[in-house]
């Protein structure tokens, strides 16, 4: 049975103020952020980005727990400090992507399985062992003419509540993500019905696996409209939208929902997710869990010189910051002139 420790480590990932860092880009996609700086992606660059990114002064301030690749949470900083540890001491709760990415399905032409189902309680364990207390479990929800089916976002989470089940059992905080890709021209109403058909499938598969949703988190999309689509949405309209959605279908129980920037600007990011927590209270804390809309001001001033680590980690700072206050509905576009 979950443990009351789950459910605080979910509490304390959604506190007020707070948010989660997603750093747990794959080997693939870290190599597409470094190509933007032109530095090489190897063992040595990985490790100095992200020592810059957790070493960052007072990060604790306004983050509450990191994302961590496989590779990463077996990293030690250069004076031999695991990285999981370096956090946990900051009073920041480590976390592990566990999934092994979302791969074509077989008979869907354009529509994606994730996988990593195989050998996961035994992973989970280790993991635990490593100080990781929650996991994320990412799928990606396409919309096109004819897609998503039913059949892919059903299959889809059906293998997230099997992964949620097992990191109850291990002592693991789940974070539940499936993403709607902001990819193509449809309009925001066609990703708020994907949207809630797919928290409505994910919500009712967790249901039949018996998860705890007091212990669990949901990491999702805002409801927006394709970057293609000719109409794009104000801000009002857009966490107006997302927050209707998540009321019709994500159950009150459960702590929080983070958001993934998903390809929205950095202070995009920021704007949207105050305005749904000005909107007042909701069932659910409301709260980020941003990789790029977090790292890309930061990784612009890094470009892999040791010499601009005070700059990335300013830069960094100040995301962390601004977010922190739009978790709780406090920012304003003032605060952005306060970045040094
Ligand atoms: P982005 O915020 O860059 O979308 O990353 C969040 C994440 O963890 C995607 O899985």
């Amino acid at each position: 049975m979950p443990t009351p420790e789950l459910s605080d480590v979910a509490k304390n990932l959604v506190l007020a103020g707070k948010g989660i860092l997603a750093a747990d880009e794959s080997f693939g996609t870290i190599q597409k952020r470094f190509d933007r700086i032109d530095v090489v992606s190897t063992e040595e660059t990985r490790q100095a980005y992200r020592e810059m990114l957790f070493t960052t002064p007072d990060l604790e301030q306004h983050i509450s727990g990191v994302i961590l690749f496989d590779e990463t949470i077996r990293q030690a900083a250069v004076d031999g400090t695991p990285f999981a540890e370096i956090l946990s001491k900051k009073g920041i709760i480590p976390g592990i992507k566990v999934d092994k990415g979302a791969k074509p399905m077989a008979g869907f032409p354009g529509e994606r399985i994730t996988e990593g189902l195989d050998g996961l309680r035994e992973r989970l364990g280790e993991y635990r062992e490593l100080g990781a207390r929650f996991a994320k479990w990412r799928a990606v929800i396409i919309i096109g003419e004819e897609i998503p089916s039913s059949v892919c976002i059903n299959a889809n989470t059906f293998a997230m509540a099997r992964y949620a089940a097992l990191c109850q059992e291990a002592g693991i905080v789940p974070i539940v993500e499936p993403e709607v890709l902001m990819d193509g021209d449809h309009d925001i109403g066609r990703c708020a019905k994907v949207s809630e058909s797919t928290w409505v499938s994910l919500f009712s598969a967790l249901h039949q696996h018996r998860v705890m949703l007091e212990g669990l988190l949901l990491k999702t999309n805002m409801v927006l409209p394709g970057k293609k689509c000719d109409k794009q949405a104000s801000v009002d309209e857009i966490a107006e939208a997302t927050v209707r959605s998540l009321r019709r279908t994500v159950p009150p129980d459960m702590p929080g929902i983070v958001f993934l920037s998903g390809g929205q600007g950095p202070i995009e990011a920021t704007e949207r997710l105050n305005a749904m927590n000005a909107m007042g209270d909701h069932p659910w804390g409301l709260s980020f869990s941003y990789g790029r809309a977090l790292q890309q001001p930061a990784i612009n001033a890094w470009k892999g010189e040791a010499s601009n680590v005070p700059a990335a980690q300013n830069a960094l700072f100040h995301r962390a910051k601004c977010n922190g206050a739009a978790r709780d509905g406090k920012y304003s576009v003032e605060m952005e002139k306060q970045a040094s």
